[in-house]
């Protein structure tokens, strides 16, 4: 498990806001209609633009700058020529490495009008994460993330998927520890300052059996129902949790390009 210092924490947060900054412009493109190839071409486009180089493509043989998972698909959906429909809700999952250093996050958003049940899975992920958030504080340890978010969606009647786990970042994409999004609290190590983790909670309407398609990639509920994901990179200063993905338009304080720097 690494500990990072603070001019490495910068630069995570920068490769960061570059997800974020992507993430939210691929929120205007979603409506019925366009392909989740679209969305893969653009986010590789504009991370190239700003310097940085698509996480995930060539990850273990992974085809595609973004995952495009749609409705029933939790995880690690190959974007193609299938077009979003209204009502569906779609995950996009994404990073990259800049300077060094990875950033990761993933958000689920409507496609147009979605259904009241949709929607309330999607509001929970997010909130989930939350709940995971106020848990990353010195002396707590790794698993009150993990007993927080279950305990919030399992209190909302979904289920938390336990094929995939959060995780540490920030010289490589997966690092050490992981973070499970259900389990018992008080284990595990220690919260400690200069710690970097992706906190991504994974949930569903119906059970939390996974089944991978022929792809090879796309993981997907086996009872089909509606799985929801939700994910940040969180840093852990002194000052206490930051969430380095989170795109703010007016914050521009918290930008640390080598371009600003110069400036
Ligand atoms: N965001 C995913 C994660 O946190 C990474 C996708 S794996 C890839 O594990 F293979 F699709 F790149
Ligand atoms: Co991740």
């Amino acid at each position: 498990m690494i500990i990072y210092s603070e001019k490495e924490i910068c630069t995570i947060r920068s490769s960061n806001q570059i997800v974020a900054k992507i993430l939210a412009e691929l929120k205007k493109m979603i409506k019925p209609g366009v392909q989740t190839k679209e969305l893969d071409e653009y986010a590789e486009m504009r991370t190239r633009a700003m310097g940085a180089i698509p996480a995930f493509k060539g990850y273990r043989g992974y085809p595609s700058s973004l995952c495009t998972s749609i409705n029933e698909e939790i995880v690690h959906g190959i974007p193609s020529s299938r077009k979003l429909q209204e009502g569906d809700i779609v995950s996009l999952d994404f990073g990259v490495l800049y300077d060094g250093y990875y950033g990761d996050a993933a958000v689920t958003y409507p496609v147009g009008k979605i259904s009241e049940r949709a929607r309330t899975l999607v509001e929970t992920a997010e909130k989930a994460f939350y709940k995971g958030l106020e848990q990353m504080k010195p002396e707590k340890r790794i698993s009150d993330i993990s007993f927080a978010i279950q305990n919030h969606v399992e209190a909302e009647g979904f289920s938390v998927i336990r094929t995939f786990v959060g995780h540490g970042i920030g010289l490589s994409l997966h690092e050490e520890p992981q973070v499970p999004n259900f389990g018992s609290p008080g284990r595990g190590p220690k919260i400690k300052p200069g710690m970097v983790l992706a906190i991504e909670p994974m949930i569903a309407v119906g059970d939390w059996n996974v089944e991978i398609l022929d792809d090879n990639w796309t993981a997907i509920t086996r009872d089909k129902s509606l799985s929801a994901h939700y994910e940040h990179t969180v840093a852990i200063t002194q000052e206490g949790a930051e969430i380095l993905s989170l795109f703010d338009d007016k914050d521009e304080g918290s930008l640390c390009f080598k371009e600003r720097e110069h400036a």
